[in-house]
């Protein structure tokens, strides 16, 4: 495993979205829309930055399956907003984006809500994957097209709790994600 992005260097990059995050939210309704369960180090440490009032809610996106790197078929899960999006203005944030499927079919369906505005915020991108015409409005790392673990991200449920982001190696994935 190799470190691509040490603690130091999250705090730098979480702390310079946070304050573009501030300024464009400044006296607005925010809610922030954390989408499990790759977003959830990442949301901790995002709205502890953020000096506004805000609301926190939850959605589930799940797109890898079983023991592979590669995306599988996507769910979406909403049943977990409680108090609702209606009127408010709903930053979606998640880990990483990747093809950017993700945010690209959540968008519509948190549209459908009814909130005042939509817009997105991640960790990571992969640079040179995105299959979708979208682009998240706060990216905090720009990373090359390698799988990423750590601070939230998982290869087959593990490796979610180290506290940076790290590159796997060939030897660490299962033969068939070489
Ligand atoms: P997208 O829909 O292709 O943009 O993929 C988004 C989701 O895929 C992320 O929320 C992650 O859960 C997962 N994902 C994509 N790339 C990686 C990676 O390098 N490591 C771990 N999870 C990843
Ligand atoms: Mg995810």
């Amino acid at each position: 495993m190799k470190t691509l992005i040490d603690e130091q260097q999250l705090r730098e990059g979480i702390d310079r979205i946070a304050k573009e995050i501030r300024e464009h939210y400044q006296g607005r309704q925010l809610t922030i829309v954390g989408v499990l369960i790759g977003s959830v180090v990442f949301l901790s440490d995002l709205i502890r930055r953020i000096d506004l009032p805000l609301r926190l809610e939850l959605v589930q996106a799940r797109s890898y399956r079983g023991a592979s790197t590669r995306p599988g078929p996507l769910v979406l899960n909403l049943d977990l907003l409680s108090t609702g999006v209606r009127g408010r203005d709903v930053l979606l944030v998640d880990d990483i984006f990747d093809t950017g499927n993700t945010l690209w079919e959540l968008v519509p369906q948190i549209d459908e809500l009814g909130p005042a505005t939509v817009r997105t915020a991640v960790l990571l991108r992969k640079e040179g994957r995105c299959q979708v015409p979208l682009k998240p409005h706060h990216v905090a790392f720009d990373i090359p097209d390698v799988f990423v673990v750590g601070y939230g991200l998982d290869y087959q449920d593990s490796y979610r709790n180290l506290p940076y982001v790290a590159e796997l190696e060939a030897a660490e994935l299962a033969e068939s994600d070489r």
